[in-house]
């Protein structure tokens, strides 16, 4: 039976579903929309909100890059991968009022919303994979902080940036934070991409210019030290 669904993968004709379970021999396994999603929901379900090792009480250098870029409170934003993160809390703090929040995890964006109670009514959820999303409107900032390096094939990382275009309205921001160069090889337990702003800037191509880049020492809820390179671009 195995023989035969391999028969199926290698002739295309396999379902999508089946394609997440079932590694070609000799091929090295790539994350599906459908793997990835078990993956976040089991993590978000499974882990309280300091069990993460991304975790922040205060997503402040998120919140000194997006004051930095000068956009306004009624800027479209959205937090791509943004899951349970406090971002968002800030931001409607800070009177913005068009906010979108994207995850591929319905888990991660029902703890947000719990969390933020009424207030969750504000803002736009969007469970998608970002790989695939079709964006329905366009924004003046673009967040990503950890999602991105989580796209290993180039086809996943090509698809991303698609959507970014797609998705950034011209001389809007994309700000991007990543492990760096030097930093962890996993998160969550998944190998992912360590970037330099050169790197990123690569592989965002020259629609985007990079406008700032800084380093940040992230520290997990359990005190180890994890080194981000955050990078800002604006769109021509
Ligand atoms: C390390 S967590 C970071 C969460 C949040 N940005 C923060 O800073 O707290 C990575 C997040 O990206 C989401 N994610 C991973 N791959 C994704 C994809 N392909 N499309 C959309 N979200 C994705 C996960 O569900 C998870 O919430």
């Amino acid at each position: 039976m195995i023989a035969a669904a391999v028969a199926e993968l290698r002739l295309g004709r396999v379902s999508y579903a089946r394609k997440a379970l079932l590694p070609v021999p000799g091929e090295k396994p790539s994350m599906n929309d459908l793997s990835r999603q078990a993956h976040w929901d089991d993590v978000y379900t499974t882990k309280g909100e300091k069990d993460v090792s991304w975790y922040q009480d205060s997503p402040a250098p998120s919140l000194e890059l997006i004051a930095l870029t000068g956009v306004s409170a009624d800027a479209e934003i959205i937090d791509i991968g943004g899951g349970a993160s406090r971002l968002v809390d800030n931001l409607l703090r800070k009177n913005f009022g068009r906010l979108t929040v994207l995850d591929l995890s319905a888990a991660a964006l029902d703890a947000a919303k719990a969390r933020l109670g009424e207030r969750a009514a504000h803002v736009t959820w969007v469970v998608a994979d970002v790989t695939t999303w079709q964006p329905s409107r366009t924004y003046d900032l673009w967040h990503d902080r950890a999602a991105f390096h989580f796209l290993t094939d180039q086809a996943d990382q090509s698809a991303y940036v698609e959507r970014l275009q797609q998705a950034l309205k011209p001389a809007g921001f994309a700000i991007i934070g990543t492990f760096a160069a030097d930093g962890p090889e996993r998160c969550s337990g998944l190998p992912i991409v360590r970037y330099d702003a050169a790197s990123l800037a690569a592989r965002l191509g020259d629609d985007f210019e990079l406008i700032d880049a800084r380093r940040h020492e992230h520290t997990t809820p359990w005190g180890a030290v994890q080194r981000f390179q955050f990078a800002t671009f604006r769109r021509h």
